[in-house]
């Protein structure tokens, strides 16, 4: 039962989705004049759009790893050009980038677990076609900071929001601020239909292209399958009204897992602030982010090994793929098909960077003397330890003091 969401399906999910499979349409696509045709997935783009403050918003089948690789491509990321994305972030925003033929170019994270903007500046170099932005953990990039890099620079900026959804950045929804923004609700997010994503943009050109992108090169708004007008090929990516139909019902208790989320990290990062040896993780937005995580920095790597081992939890620098030097198949270099770009370039075109440890040292260090509590996501990669979305305060309280006594016990 990983993330917030899961724990609360009920009986609004079960209702919507009995009514998707009563009226008889499973599609996206339905007769626009027939009242028993939903349009489910209609409905989640449009209030996703709505909360997240954007014209449009496209769901996908395929997860945040489609709407990353189809938002990139949208922007005309291809072989031979580079993107910078953090070394701290699930292995699909890079895996995104790789499979557009792009080159991609780590930097490092800083204080807030998030992209380095002094560090994203160094790495532009005239290839370099977009930025990635993750919201790692549930908060928010210093956006400010990243748009300016980006703005100077003349590129986009992707935001990898899928750890975040419900997140906001100075009163702003996250995925809204650059000029396109990737959601995944997979069973780990703070909602979830299992598995399914979501693209947001204010760009109507974009939104076009993503669209024809994830329906073979159709147009969008279109409730019925009807032809119209192929831009170019696509694939199919397209959501079914069941899933929709399960995020209605979990998006109507955003607002519930946010308050829920933010009262028992408070519980937690009081009794944790009583012990001046542990610091904690920099907010950009400590009122906007979701809460899902309470990421405490020890003084050594050595003290925080010690106390996850003691608490059965892990220090980040061994959270698998979730960072850079634990992915075997990017710092081998292997695809689905070992040619083409970015790995399989002529002779002195393009050299390909090493991705293995020690690429990002301020990374390594920061992440090796690292703890993430969870909040409301249990996650063996990430969280191994904390509370869940259903724990109210005493457990709070107890997860709270499990680890403070713990860190008192191997600062001696
Ligand atoms: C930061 C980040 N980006 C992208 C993804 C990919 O999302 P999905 O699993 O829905 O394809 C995830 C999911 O774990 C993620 O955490």
């Amino acid at each position: 039962m990983p993330g917030p969401g899961i724990e609360l399906v009920g009986a609004e999910e079960i209702a919507e989705v009995l009514e998707v499979m009563n009226s008889g349409f499973l599609s996206r696509y339905g007769p626009s004049d027939d009242p028993r045709f939903l349009a489910k997935t209609h409905r989640l783009e449009e209030e996703v759009a709505a909360m997240t403050g954007v014209r449009h918003a496209l769901a996908l089948s395929g997860g945040g790893s489609a709407a990353l690789w189809i938002a990139l491509l949208a922007l005309g990321v291809g072989a031979g050009d580079e993107v910078i994305v953090p070394g701290f972030t699930f292995v699909a925003s890079i895996s995104s980038i790789v499979y557009t033929g792009a080159t991609p170019v780590l930097a490092e994270v800083d204080d807030t677990f998030d992209l380095d903007p002094a560090d994203v500046e160094a790495r532009i170099t005239p290839r370099t076609r977009a930025i990635v932005a993750v919201h790692m953990l549930g908060a928010p990039a210093r956006l400010d900071e990243l748009k300016a890099v980006a703005d100077r620079h003349g590129i986009p900026i992707v935001e990898d929001c899928c750890q975040a959804f419900g997140a906001t950045y100075k009163g702003r929804g996250i995925g809204s601020i650059g000029a396109i923004g990737a959601f995944s609700f997979n069973e780990y997010k703070t909602i979830t239909c299992g598995d399914g994503g979501m693209i947001v943009t204010d760009d109507d050109e974009l939104y076009e292209r993503c669209f024809a992108m994830h329906d073979q090169g159709h147009a969008p708004y279109r409730l019925e399958s009807r032809y119209a007008p192929r831009p170019f090929l696509g694939m199919n990516f397209r959501m079914t009204e069941l899933p929709s139909a399960v995020l209605l019902a979990q998006l109507r208790k955003i607002d519930r897992i946010r308050t829920h989320l933010h009262e028992n990290k408070a519980i937690v990062r009081d009794m944790l602030e009583e012990v001046p040896d542990i610091g904690f993780r920099t907010l950009t937005d400590p009122d906007g982010e979701i809460a899902t995580h309470l990421v405490t920095v020890l003084p050594t790597a050595e003290i925080a090994t010690a106390v996850a081992a003691d608490v059965g939890a892990i220090t980040l620098d061994q959270s698998g793929w979730h960072v850079y030097s634990k992915m075997n198949h990017l710092i081998e270099r292997r695809t689905v098909t070992g040619k083409g770009y970015p790995f399989d370039v002529p002779a002195g075109d393009h050299p390909v960077p090493d991705y293995g440890l020690g690429a990002l040292p301020r990374t390594d260090a920061l992440l090796a003397r690292s703890i993430s509590i969870g909040i409301g996501i249990r996650d063996p990669n990430l969280a191994a330890f904390g509370i869940r979305m259903r724990d109210g305060e005493a457990e709070a309280r107890a997860c709270a003091a499990t680890y403070r006594d713990a860190v008192i016990r191997n600062l001696r």
